[in-house]
C-alpha cells in the first residue's frame, strides 16, 4: 500500500476518535507551523492471526525496515520500531502483549476476541486501521482486563488504528524545545498532559525527549448494555537530539515509552 494514503486513512481514524489531535494541529498551523509526524504507534496482541510478527510485512512492503526490538516487562509487552524508506514519513512502533503473561481468566477473555479474526487478516489492507475485528466484550470483561491491563483493555474496545500519533518537535519553527510546546498545549489550549514520570519524558542525555497528552475520552456501549466512558487515543511530542555521529538519534527510548503507555489509563 501507498503510505501516503496509509497515513492518511489512519489520520482520519484516528482524528474521529481523537478530536484534541485535530484541534493541536489546527493551532499549531494556524502560528504557521507545517506539522510533520515523528511516528505513530501501533498496538496488538501476540496472538495469531494478529502479532507483530505476522503484521510486519505490511510495513516492510511499504518500504519500512525495522531498527530495534524494545522490551517492557512491567506491562508484558514487547515492540519494535520501524524506520521509513523516506525521511518526510514517519517511523513507525508496533508494540504487542505477551498474552501468556496475564492471569488465565485474562488470557480466556483476549482468547475469546482473537478466536473471532480471520485466518488472514494480516493481509488485509486495512488490518492496521479497521478498528475492532471482534464484538465488543461485555463491561464486566473490559473492567476485568483493566484490572491487570490497561494495554489489553485498550485494545479490547479500540481495536486496530494509530494508538497515537507524534509531533516532531525538532521539526517546527517557532518552538525552541518540546517544554515550549508542553506549555502550549497545557495552558493556551487547556490539554491536560499525561504527568505520569513527570510531563517530559527522557531527554538530551538519551537524545530523545517526549511528552503527550491524556487521551480523550468515548462512550462505549458494551456488549451487555452497560455504557462506560473508555480513554481513545492521543497525541504525542517528540524532540530528538544529534547523537555524536552528528545524525538525529533515530531509535525509542523502552524507560520513556514505558511511561508513555500510560497515557491511556483510566
Ligand atoms: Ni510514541
Amino acid at each position: 500500500m501507498n503510505p501516503d494514503s496509509f497515513f492518511a486513512a489512519l489520520w482520519k481514524q484516528y482524528t474521529d476518535v481523537t478530536p484534541q489531535a485535530a484541534r493541536i494541529h489546527e493551532a499549531l498551523e494556524s502560528r504557521g507551523e507545517t506539522v510533520l509526524n515523528d511516528h505513530v504507534a501501533f498496538r496488538t496482541f501476540n496472538q495469531s492471526p494478529m502479532r507483530l510478527s505476522q503484521l510486519e510485512p505490511q510495513l516492510l512492503a511499504m518500504g519500512y525496515t525495522p531498527l530495534e526490538p524494545y522490551h517492557f516487562p512491567n506491562k508484558h509487552l514487547d515492540a519494535w520500531g520501524y524506520l521509513p524508506a523516506e525521511d518526510r514519513l514517519p517511523k513507525i512502533f508496533l508494540s504487542e502483549l505477551r498474552v501468556e503473561a496475564l492471569p488465565a481468566d485474562c488470557q480466556a477473555i483476549v482468547q475469546s476476541l482473537v478466536e473471532q479474526v480471520p485466518l488472514d487478516f494480516a493481509e488485509r489492507k486495512d488490518a492496521f486501521y479497521c478498528g475492532l475485528p471482534w464484538a465488543l466484550p461485555s463491561s464486566e470483561d473490559y473492567q476485568r482486563l483493566a484490572e491487570v491491563s490497561e494495554y489489553a483493555a485498550w485494545m479490547s474496545v479500540m481495536g486496530m488504528r494509530a494508538n497515537h500519533f507524534t509531533i516532531a518537535v525538532h521539526k517546527l519553527d517557532s518552538f525552541p524545545d518540546l517544554e515550549a510546546v508542553n506549555d502550549f498545549v497545557a495552558k493556551d489550549l487547556a490539554l491536560p498532559l499525561n504527568d505520569a514520570g513527570g510531563a517530559i519524558k527522557g531527554g538530551p542525555e538519551v537524545f530523545l525527549a517526549q511528552s503527550s497528552t491524556r487521551a480523550d475520552r468515548l462512550n462505549v456501549t458494551f456488549s451487555d448494555d452497560v455504557t462506560i466512558e473508555v480513554p481513545t487515543c492521543f497525541y504525542e511530542f517528540a524532540q530528538r537530539f544529534v547523537t555524536p555521529d552528528g545524525d538525529l538519534y533515530p531509535g525509542f527510548v523502552a524507560a520513556s515509552a514505558d511511561r508513555i503507555f500510560e497515557s491511556t489509563n483510566r
